[in-house]
């Protein structure tokens, strides 16, 4: 479904783990939807693949070269928005690593680690550097994509689901933190989604979310009336793929 043209002109976001899955379509969504777009990602091809789809249909996007494990890189993100734009509007913790196959008294601690850092430490980091930047603007959505995995118990998964119950706790808190500023902190758990996060090994692909079905909701989210704040959603397929 194409978004409003016009729900977001003038408008500022910034879509970390953009190059593929279900941050590029959010990218695409929030391009349709007049937004110009930071599309970021530690990998710069698919990064330039999706600001090309977004250009190509006439809307504005740039890509961003940034690891949300790393602080540096995501302040020198956060600058670089300052200069260039002066304001952000939407914040999409999209970025993730998964980690399925695993018992945890396994699991290498490198790996507890990754996982760790990108899932949960990197939207503090993100959070930590833009956030004053839409409090200067009184507005403002941050809108971090978690999982049912951060709702229910994963064997094999503990990481991970650690990653995301941490992430839960953390968007709750911080929407209180930030409300009174007139930003919106949301979180949206997907159950499972056809990307390339996992091999959803016995799964239907078609009976699967896709990426636009997380996307759509962050289109909701974002085109509230002022006075309206869904602070979670959980988002599954219809039927059990
Ligand atoms: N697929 C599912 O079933 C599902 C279900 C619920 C929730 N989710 C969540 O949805 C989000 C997106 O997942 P997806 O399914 O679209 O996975 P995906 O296709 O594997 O995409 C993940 C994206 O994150 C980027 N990324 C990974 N590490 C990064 C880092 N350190 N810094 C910046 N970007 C990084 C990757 O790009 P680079 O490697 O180039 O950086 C890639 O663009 C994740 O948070 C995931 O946990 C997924």
């Amino acid at each position: 479904m194409a978004g409003k043209a016009s729900a977001l002109e003038g408008q500022v976001a910034v879509v970390t783990g953009a190059g593929r899955g279900i941050g590029a379509a959010i990218a695409r969504k929030l391009g349709t939807m007049g937004a110009a777009v930071l599309v970021s990602g530690r990998t710069p091809a698919p990064l330039d693949q999706t600001v090309r789809t977004i250009v190509e249909a006439g809307h504005r996007a740039e890509a961003v070269t940034c690891d949300v494990t790393a602080q540096q890189s995501v302040n020198a993100l956060a600058e670089q928005v300052e200069k260039k734009f002066g304001r952000v509007d939407i914040l999409v913790n999209n970025a993730g690593i998964g980690g399925f196959s695993t018992p945890l008294h396994q699991l290498p601690v490198e790996d507890w680690d990754r996982i760790l850092n990108t899932n949960l430490r990197g939207v503090f980091y993100m959070i930590h550097a833009l956030a004053p930047l839409m409090i200067k603007g009184k507005s403002g959505h941050i809108i971090n994509i978690s999982s049912l995995a951060g709702k229910n118990a994963l064997p094999n998964g503990a990481a991970y689901a650690a990653s995301k119950w941490g992430l839960n706790g953390l968007s709750y808190s911080v929407a209180e933190e930030l409300r009174s500023h007139n930003i919106r902190v949301a979180v949206i758990c997907p159950g499972s989604t056809n990307t390339e996060l996992s091999p959803h090994e016995g799964k239907s692909a078609s009976r699967m979310l896709q990426p636009d079905d997380v996307a759509h909701v962050v289109e909701m989210l974002v085109t509230q009336a002022p006075q309206s704040f869904a602070s979670e959603v959980l988002l599954r397929p219809t039927l059990k793929p």
